[in-house]
């Protein structure tokens, strides 16, 4: 069942757990994690990149392609098609159209106002279609030995500021985290969070969480995350398994039989997740 993140995002915030975001490159992608997903009942957020949509064939090409999983596959978890730091209104404009049931705009690297503007154009169009809106504060790529860290995190003041003018759904801030791999140990601000989550009251979402260790997922959780954002843990994994099987396997060249070999990879990794995020049997 294709839903917007709204109602999804609202339960886990107040049963303290939070809804995996699980980004999908290709069809394979795609159905390992709903299968995963739906073996563990959890419901889940297929997130899409410009550069995945693109690499897939388009926006409509990837509405059709997850519609269909969930016909072929009898899946009845609830499923979010997000589109994931979609950069401008026009580009999640594309995804609405296409049929997505929730977008990202990440007008993050502009400055505060011009954040506010774009943001509610996209909230304007979307929130009439029933797609869901999250939007992103601060700077997330940043590592914390950075020296002038008040430009990069978000502030509890400019949440409440952004999200009473925007309206948005979910708010992603910058606490500390960062996309792709941590150089050395990720040093996230949870009391900032706490601090954040008090002042704007909606669901909060936490980008670059592959490599944050069980504590530090709980504790994000605890503090009011209610979506979390994987992608680098499951390329990692689809990718280690995947050489080896190259390796050990150099004739073969039957690319269905390539590519799945990291098929339980993936699903090893969305099952761990799903309970760290305590989002297993969430949707009956
Ligand atoms: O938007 C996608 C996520 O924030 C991915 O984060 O690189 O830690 O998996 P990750
Ligand atoms: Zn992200």
């Amino acid at each position: 069942m294709l839903v917007n993140s709204n109602e999804l995002l609202k339960l886990a915030l107040k049963d303290n757990y939070a809804v995996p975001a699980y980004n999908i490159n290709n069809l394979e992608w795609a159905r390992y994690i709903l299968e995963a997903c739906q073996d563990d009942k959890s419901p889940v957020i297929l997130a899409v990149s410009e550069g995945a949509a693109s690499y897939m064939g388009g926006y409509k090409v990837v509405n059709g392609l997850v519609k269909s999983l969930l016909d072929e596959l009898k899946i009845t978890i609830p499923v979010v098609l997000h589109l994931d730091h979609g950069k401008s209104f026009e580009v999640c404009k594309k995804a609405v159209d296409a049929g997505f049931t929730s977008v990202m705009i990440d007008a993050s690297s502009k400055p505060f106002e011009e954040n506010i503007d774009e943001t509610l154009q996209v909230v304007k169009y979307a929130s009439d279609r029933g797609v869901s809106v999250e939007a992103e504060i601060g700077s997330l790529n940043e590592e914390n030995n950075n020296d002038n860290i008040a430009s990069i995190y978000s502030t509890p003041e400019e949440a409440k500021d952004f999200v009473f003018q925007t309206n948005i759904n979910s708010l992603a801030p910058a606490i500390g985290n960062k996309h792709g791999l941590y150089k050395g140990e990720p040093k996230l601000d949870y009391e900032l969070l706490g601090s954040i989550c008090k002042s704007v009251k909606i669901p909060l979402v936490l980008h670059g969480a592959s490599g944050l260790d069980e504590n530090k997922i709980k504790t994000a959780i605890f503090c009011g995350i209610t979506k979390i954002n994987i992608n680098t843990d499951i390329q990692l994994a689809w990718s280690e398994e995947v050489k080896k099987y190259i390796q050990n396997n150099p004739e073969e060249y039957d690319p269905r039989k390539i590519i799945s070999s990291g098929k339980n990879a993936i699903k090893k990794v969305v099952h761990e997740k799903n309970r760290l995020f305590d989002s297993v049997n969430r949707a009956n």
